[in-house]
């Protein structure tokens, strides 16, 4: 394996030789211009009427001024950090520094850091357990054939959110770095259901129509869609209070609904059958993707509150009202969803622990955007989700993982 040290151990032996060999060069110097190779002889001679001659002659008569100075008309120049703006934004976007949202840059940082990738989890154990008769009960083989369902297409419309819509609004170099860390991650995500799918055998037909054909997971798909659409036309632009107000309404049912509700529900789901150590795979792939969700919540929160800041006019009463309607209307589906996937008790818990759960997130997600809770004294039944979550324990867990893997080790699930 290739390091550091061997590659400068190979470049210090190559410097003395050039040294050595300097005073063995003949004693006779050509003049300078005569070393210099002429003008003609520089470029390799092109066969008459290819395509190599057509752009060399295009090349040598490309004007670059013309593009500069569209460049400079576009920016006004070098980037100053004051130029910088979450939206509407008319400094150059291809200058990533000097930082202005060093939260956006850390959180880029902290994903890479995270890395992982579906194929580094074992699945045999989920394998034996899901072929076989007695393995796992009725509800439980329901719950995980709806969240994968589920999951296998939402990760899909939150990627087609962010490199459709979001990523042309957002107008700062620093958030965009993270949105294409987040795309990377959704497309992770998608390829880890696939995976854990494929590895299952499942009916893949089934499984992927879920979002259209199962009415509790096609309403939350049909929830977060309505609010792509408008944003995602190309001919969409930001610039007026409504415009800007439309983006914020996409921005809060992404992050704050979609991702930051939606998933709660079948998370807790796959991570509590883990803890029973049941499809111990499919969960260590939740648990992963649950670190990196968590991360993209934050993110968006973040997102949403500095534009607040700058856009003081678009957080009206209208706007909070709205916002403060559009969580629970996600709370309420995932409460139906959790219904519809739990009709009785299973893995030590039920519809109702989940609904106060939901609740409990909601009156979080409302409060991290600035708005009252609405479940007055709602507590969480699962105290152990937040240590999943907990971003320095998963600096730990990643440091260690490929160790765990190499000794056969599986996550501790207590
Ligand atoms: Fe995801
Ligand atoms: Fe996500």
């Amino acid at each position: 394996m290739l390091n550091w040290d061997e590659y400068n151990k190979e470049e210090t032996q190559v410097a003395p030789a050039i040294k050595n060999t300097a005073p063995e060069a003949p004693k006779h110097v050509e003049p300078v211009a005569q070393l210099e190779p002429k003008a003609e002889t520089t470029t390799a001679a092109v066969e008459a009427g290819s395509r190599a001659e057509a752009a060399r002659k295009a090349m040598e008569t490309f004007d670059a001024s013309e593009g500069v100075k569209e460049l400079d008309e576009m920016h006004n120049g070098r980037v100053q950090v004051d130029d910088k703006a979450m939206i509407n934004c008319k400094a150059d976007l291809n200058q990533l520094v000097p930082f202005k949202y060093d939260w956006a840059w850390q959180k880029y940082l902290d994903g890479s850091a995270n890395h992982w990738m579906p194929q580094e989890v074992n699945m045999t154990a989920d394998i034996a357990l899901w072929k076989s008769e007695d393995g796992l009960t009725d509800d439980e083989r329901t719950i995980v054939k709806r969240n994968l369902g589920f999951f296998s297409t939402a990760d899909s419309l939150v990627a087609n959110n962010l490199v459709l819509a979001l990523y042309r609004l957002v107008t700062n170099p620093e958030c965009r770095q993270y949105i294409l860390r987040q795309s990377l991650e959704e497309a992770i995500h998608t390829h880890a259901y696939q995976y854990c799918i494929e590895s299952l055998g499942m009916d893949e037909g089934e499984i992927f129509n879920m979002y259209r054909e199962i009415p509790s997971v096609a309403k939350k798909a049909a929830w977060g869609l309505k609010y792509t659409q408008q944003i995602s036309d190309p001919t969409f632009q930001t610039g007026t209070t409504e415009t800007d107000k439309q983006l914020l309404r996409n921005l809060i049912a992404f992050y704050c609904v979609l991702e930051g509700i939606f998933f709660y529900c079948g998370f807790t789901q796959i991570l509590s059958m883990g803890r029973r150590n049941k499809m111990t795979g499919t969960a260590e792939q939740f648990q992963y993707i649950l670190r990196d969700e968590s991360m993209h919540v934050n993110f968006g929160i973040d997102v949403i509150n500095q534009i607040k800041i700058e856009n003081p006019h678009l957080w009206d009463e209208e706007m909070k009202a709205e916002a403060a309607q559009m969580i629970l209307e996600g709370t309420e589906l995932e409460i139906q969803y959790a219904r519809d996937t739990m009709p009785r008790g299973v893995l030590g818990m039920n519809a109702s622990m989940m609904e106060e759960y939901l609740q409990f997130i909601a009156n979080r997600r409302l409060t991290q955007i600035g708005l009252d809770e609405e479940f007055k004294g709602a507590t969480n039944p699962f105290p152990w989700m937040s240590e999943i979550m907990d971003l320095r324990k998963e600096k730990n867990f990643f440091e260690t993982r490929v160790i765990e893997y190499q000794t056969g080790g599986a996550l501790n699930w207590e």
